[in-house]
């Protein structure tokens, strides 16, 4: 069955079974190998996107669920090939280090400053739910204040707030 959606700005189909994973149709059918599998039982968090701008767990998605959405992957986010403030502040944060659970991180703090532009200690632990078995979870949290604190300023000069 072929199901369409667009994917980072692109129209795009699947023709496959309807109650794969749409983990699967990204990175087996569509080949964009940023997005992880790690649990498949939609606890850890590394396969995490955005369907229709909201923070989603692929390997518990069925593709048939997301015809006709928007689906943004890791690869999206950085639009024209210019990094956004919170994947500035990953790099500069030194976050990653094995780097696996790391889009879905990025994807869980892009979500996160979208609805909540300066979290405190309490927002982050509620939002990032995401599993890290290096536990880079001090960094993952010094790197979204430094993502708010840059999103705030460049909203100040007149910047685009996720760019
Ligand atoms: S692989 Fe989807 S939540 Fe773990
Ligand atoms: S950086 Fe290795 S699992 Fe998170």
């Amino acid at each position: 069955m072929a199901i369409s959606f667009n994917m980072n700005g692109k129209a795009v189909s699947v023709d496959d079974d309807g109650e794969m994973p749409l983990l699967w149709a990204i990175r087996d059918n569509l080949k964009m190998t940023g997005t992880k599998f790690g649990c498949g039982i939609g606890y850890c968090g590394a396969c995490s996107v955005m369907v229709n701008g909201e923070l989603t767990r692929s390997c518990i998605t069925p593709v048939e669920d997301v015809a006709g959405a928007e689906i943004t992957t890791i690869e999206g986010l950085a639009a024209e090939g210019e990094a956004t403030k919170v994947q500035e502040a990953w790099i500069k944060e030194q976050v990653p280090q094995c780097g696996y659970c790391q889009s879905g991180m990025i994807m869980a703090a892009t979500s996160l400053l979208a609805e909540v532009p300066n979290p405190t200690d309490d927002d982050i632990d509620a939002a990032m739910t995401n599993i890290c078995r290096c536990g880079s979870y001090p960094r993952v949290r010094k790197a979204i204040k430094r993502a708010a604190a840059a999103m705030q300023t460049s909203v100040a000069v007149g910047e685009t707030a996720n760019g």
